[in-house]
């Protein structure tokens, strides 16, 4: 993490991170309901509690593993968190791959989150998968797609209000967010890993 902006770019992100999976741990206190919407879900009991709880703190965490000083200095704390949150990411993406199932909002959305949670999958599996062959360059490009994909709870969360202040149909709005949540993410962490082709120290 050299660049001013790639500080303020990791510190922006961080924040927005903690504060989603600060919101989302709500559903993990005693008494916590399902908003309207989704308590129509028929998955919602017990898949959206798990989820929220289980890919929150793949949220909260992801954001430390990008940290190079962490990496280097500290690298069984780097790889201890790296397990859990590979282990957030494979259940709390099962458990959205139920909830997309059940999505009252139509197929489109239901299709759009399924695919969200399969490449959510499939991308940290596959990180999970270079680091065990010692394979640090690829294992860290997957790192960033899983991340871009995590990510997609906080600009889902962008997106929602504005639609809402654009006045756009909220079921329509939120049918289309399925997909912008993550498809732009993605596009933008493959733009990234083109232009920077990334060099990792061997202790990663
Ligand atoms: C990246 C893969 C993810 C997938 C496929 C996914 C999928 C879903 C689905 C399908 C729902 C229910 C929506 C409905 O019934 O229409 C949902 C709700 C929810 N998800 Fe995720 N999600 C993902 C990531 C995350 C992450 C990283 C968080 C972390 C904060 C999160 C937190 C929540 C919360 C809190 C809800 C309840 C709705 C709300 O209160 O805003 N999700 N998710």
């Amino acid at each position: 993490m050299t660049s001013r902006l790639t500080r303020w770019t990791w510190g922006l992100g961080a924040l927005l991170s903690l504060g989603v999976a600060g919101y989302a741990y709500h559903y993990l206190l005693p008494g916590a309901f399902a908003p309207p919407g989704i308590a129509e879900n028929p998955m919602t009991y017990p898949w959206l509690f798990v989820h929220a709880g289980l890919a929150a703190t793949a949220l909260l965490l992801g954001p430390l593993q990008f940290l190079p000083r962490l990496r280097l200095k500290q690298p069984r704390l780097h790889r201890w968190i790296g397990r859990t949150y590979v282990f957030a990411c494979l259940t709390g993406g099962s458990a959205g791959l139920a909830l997309a199932m059940g999505s009252t909002a139509g197929p489109i959305a239901r299709v759009g989150f399924a695919a969200l949670a399969v490449t959510w999958l499939i991308t940290t599996a596959m990180a999970w998968r270079m680091i065990l062959h010692r394979r640090f360059d690829d294992h860290r490009r997957w790192m960033i797609r899983s991340f871009a994909l995590t990510f997609a709870a906080v600009t889902l969360r962008i997106y929602m209000p504005l639609a809402q202040i654009l006045h756009i149909d909220p079921m329509e709005a939120y049918r289309a967010i399925a997909w912008l949540a993550w498809v732009p993410n993605l596009m933008v962490a493959e733009l990234y890993l083109a232009r920077r082709p990334l060099r990792v120290a061997q202790a990663a």
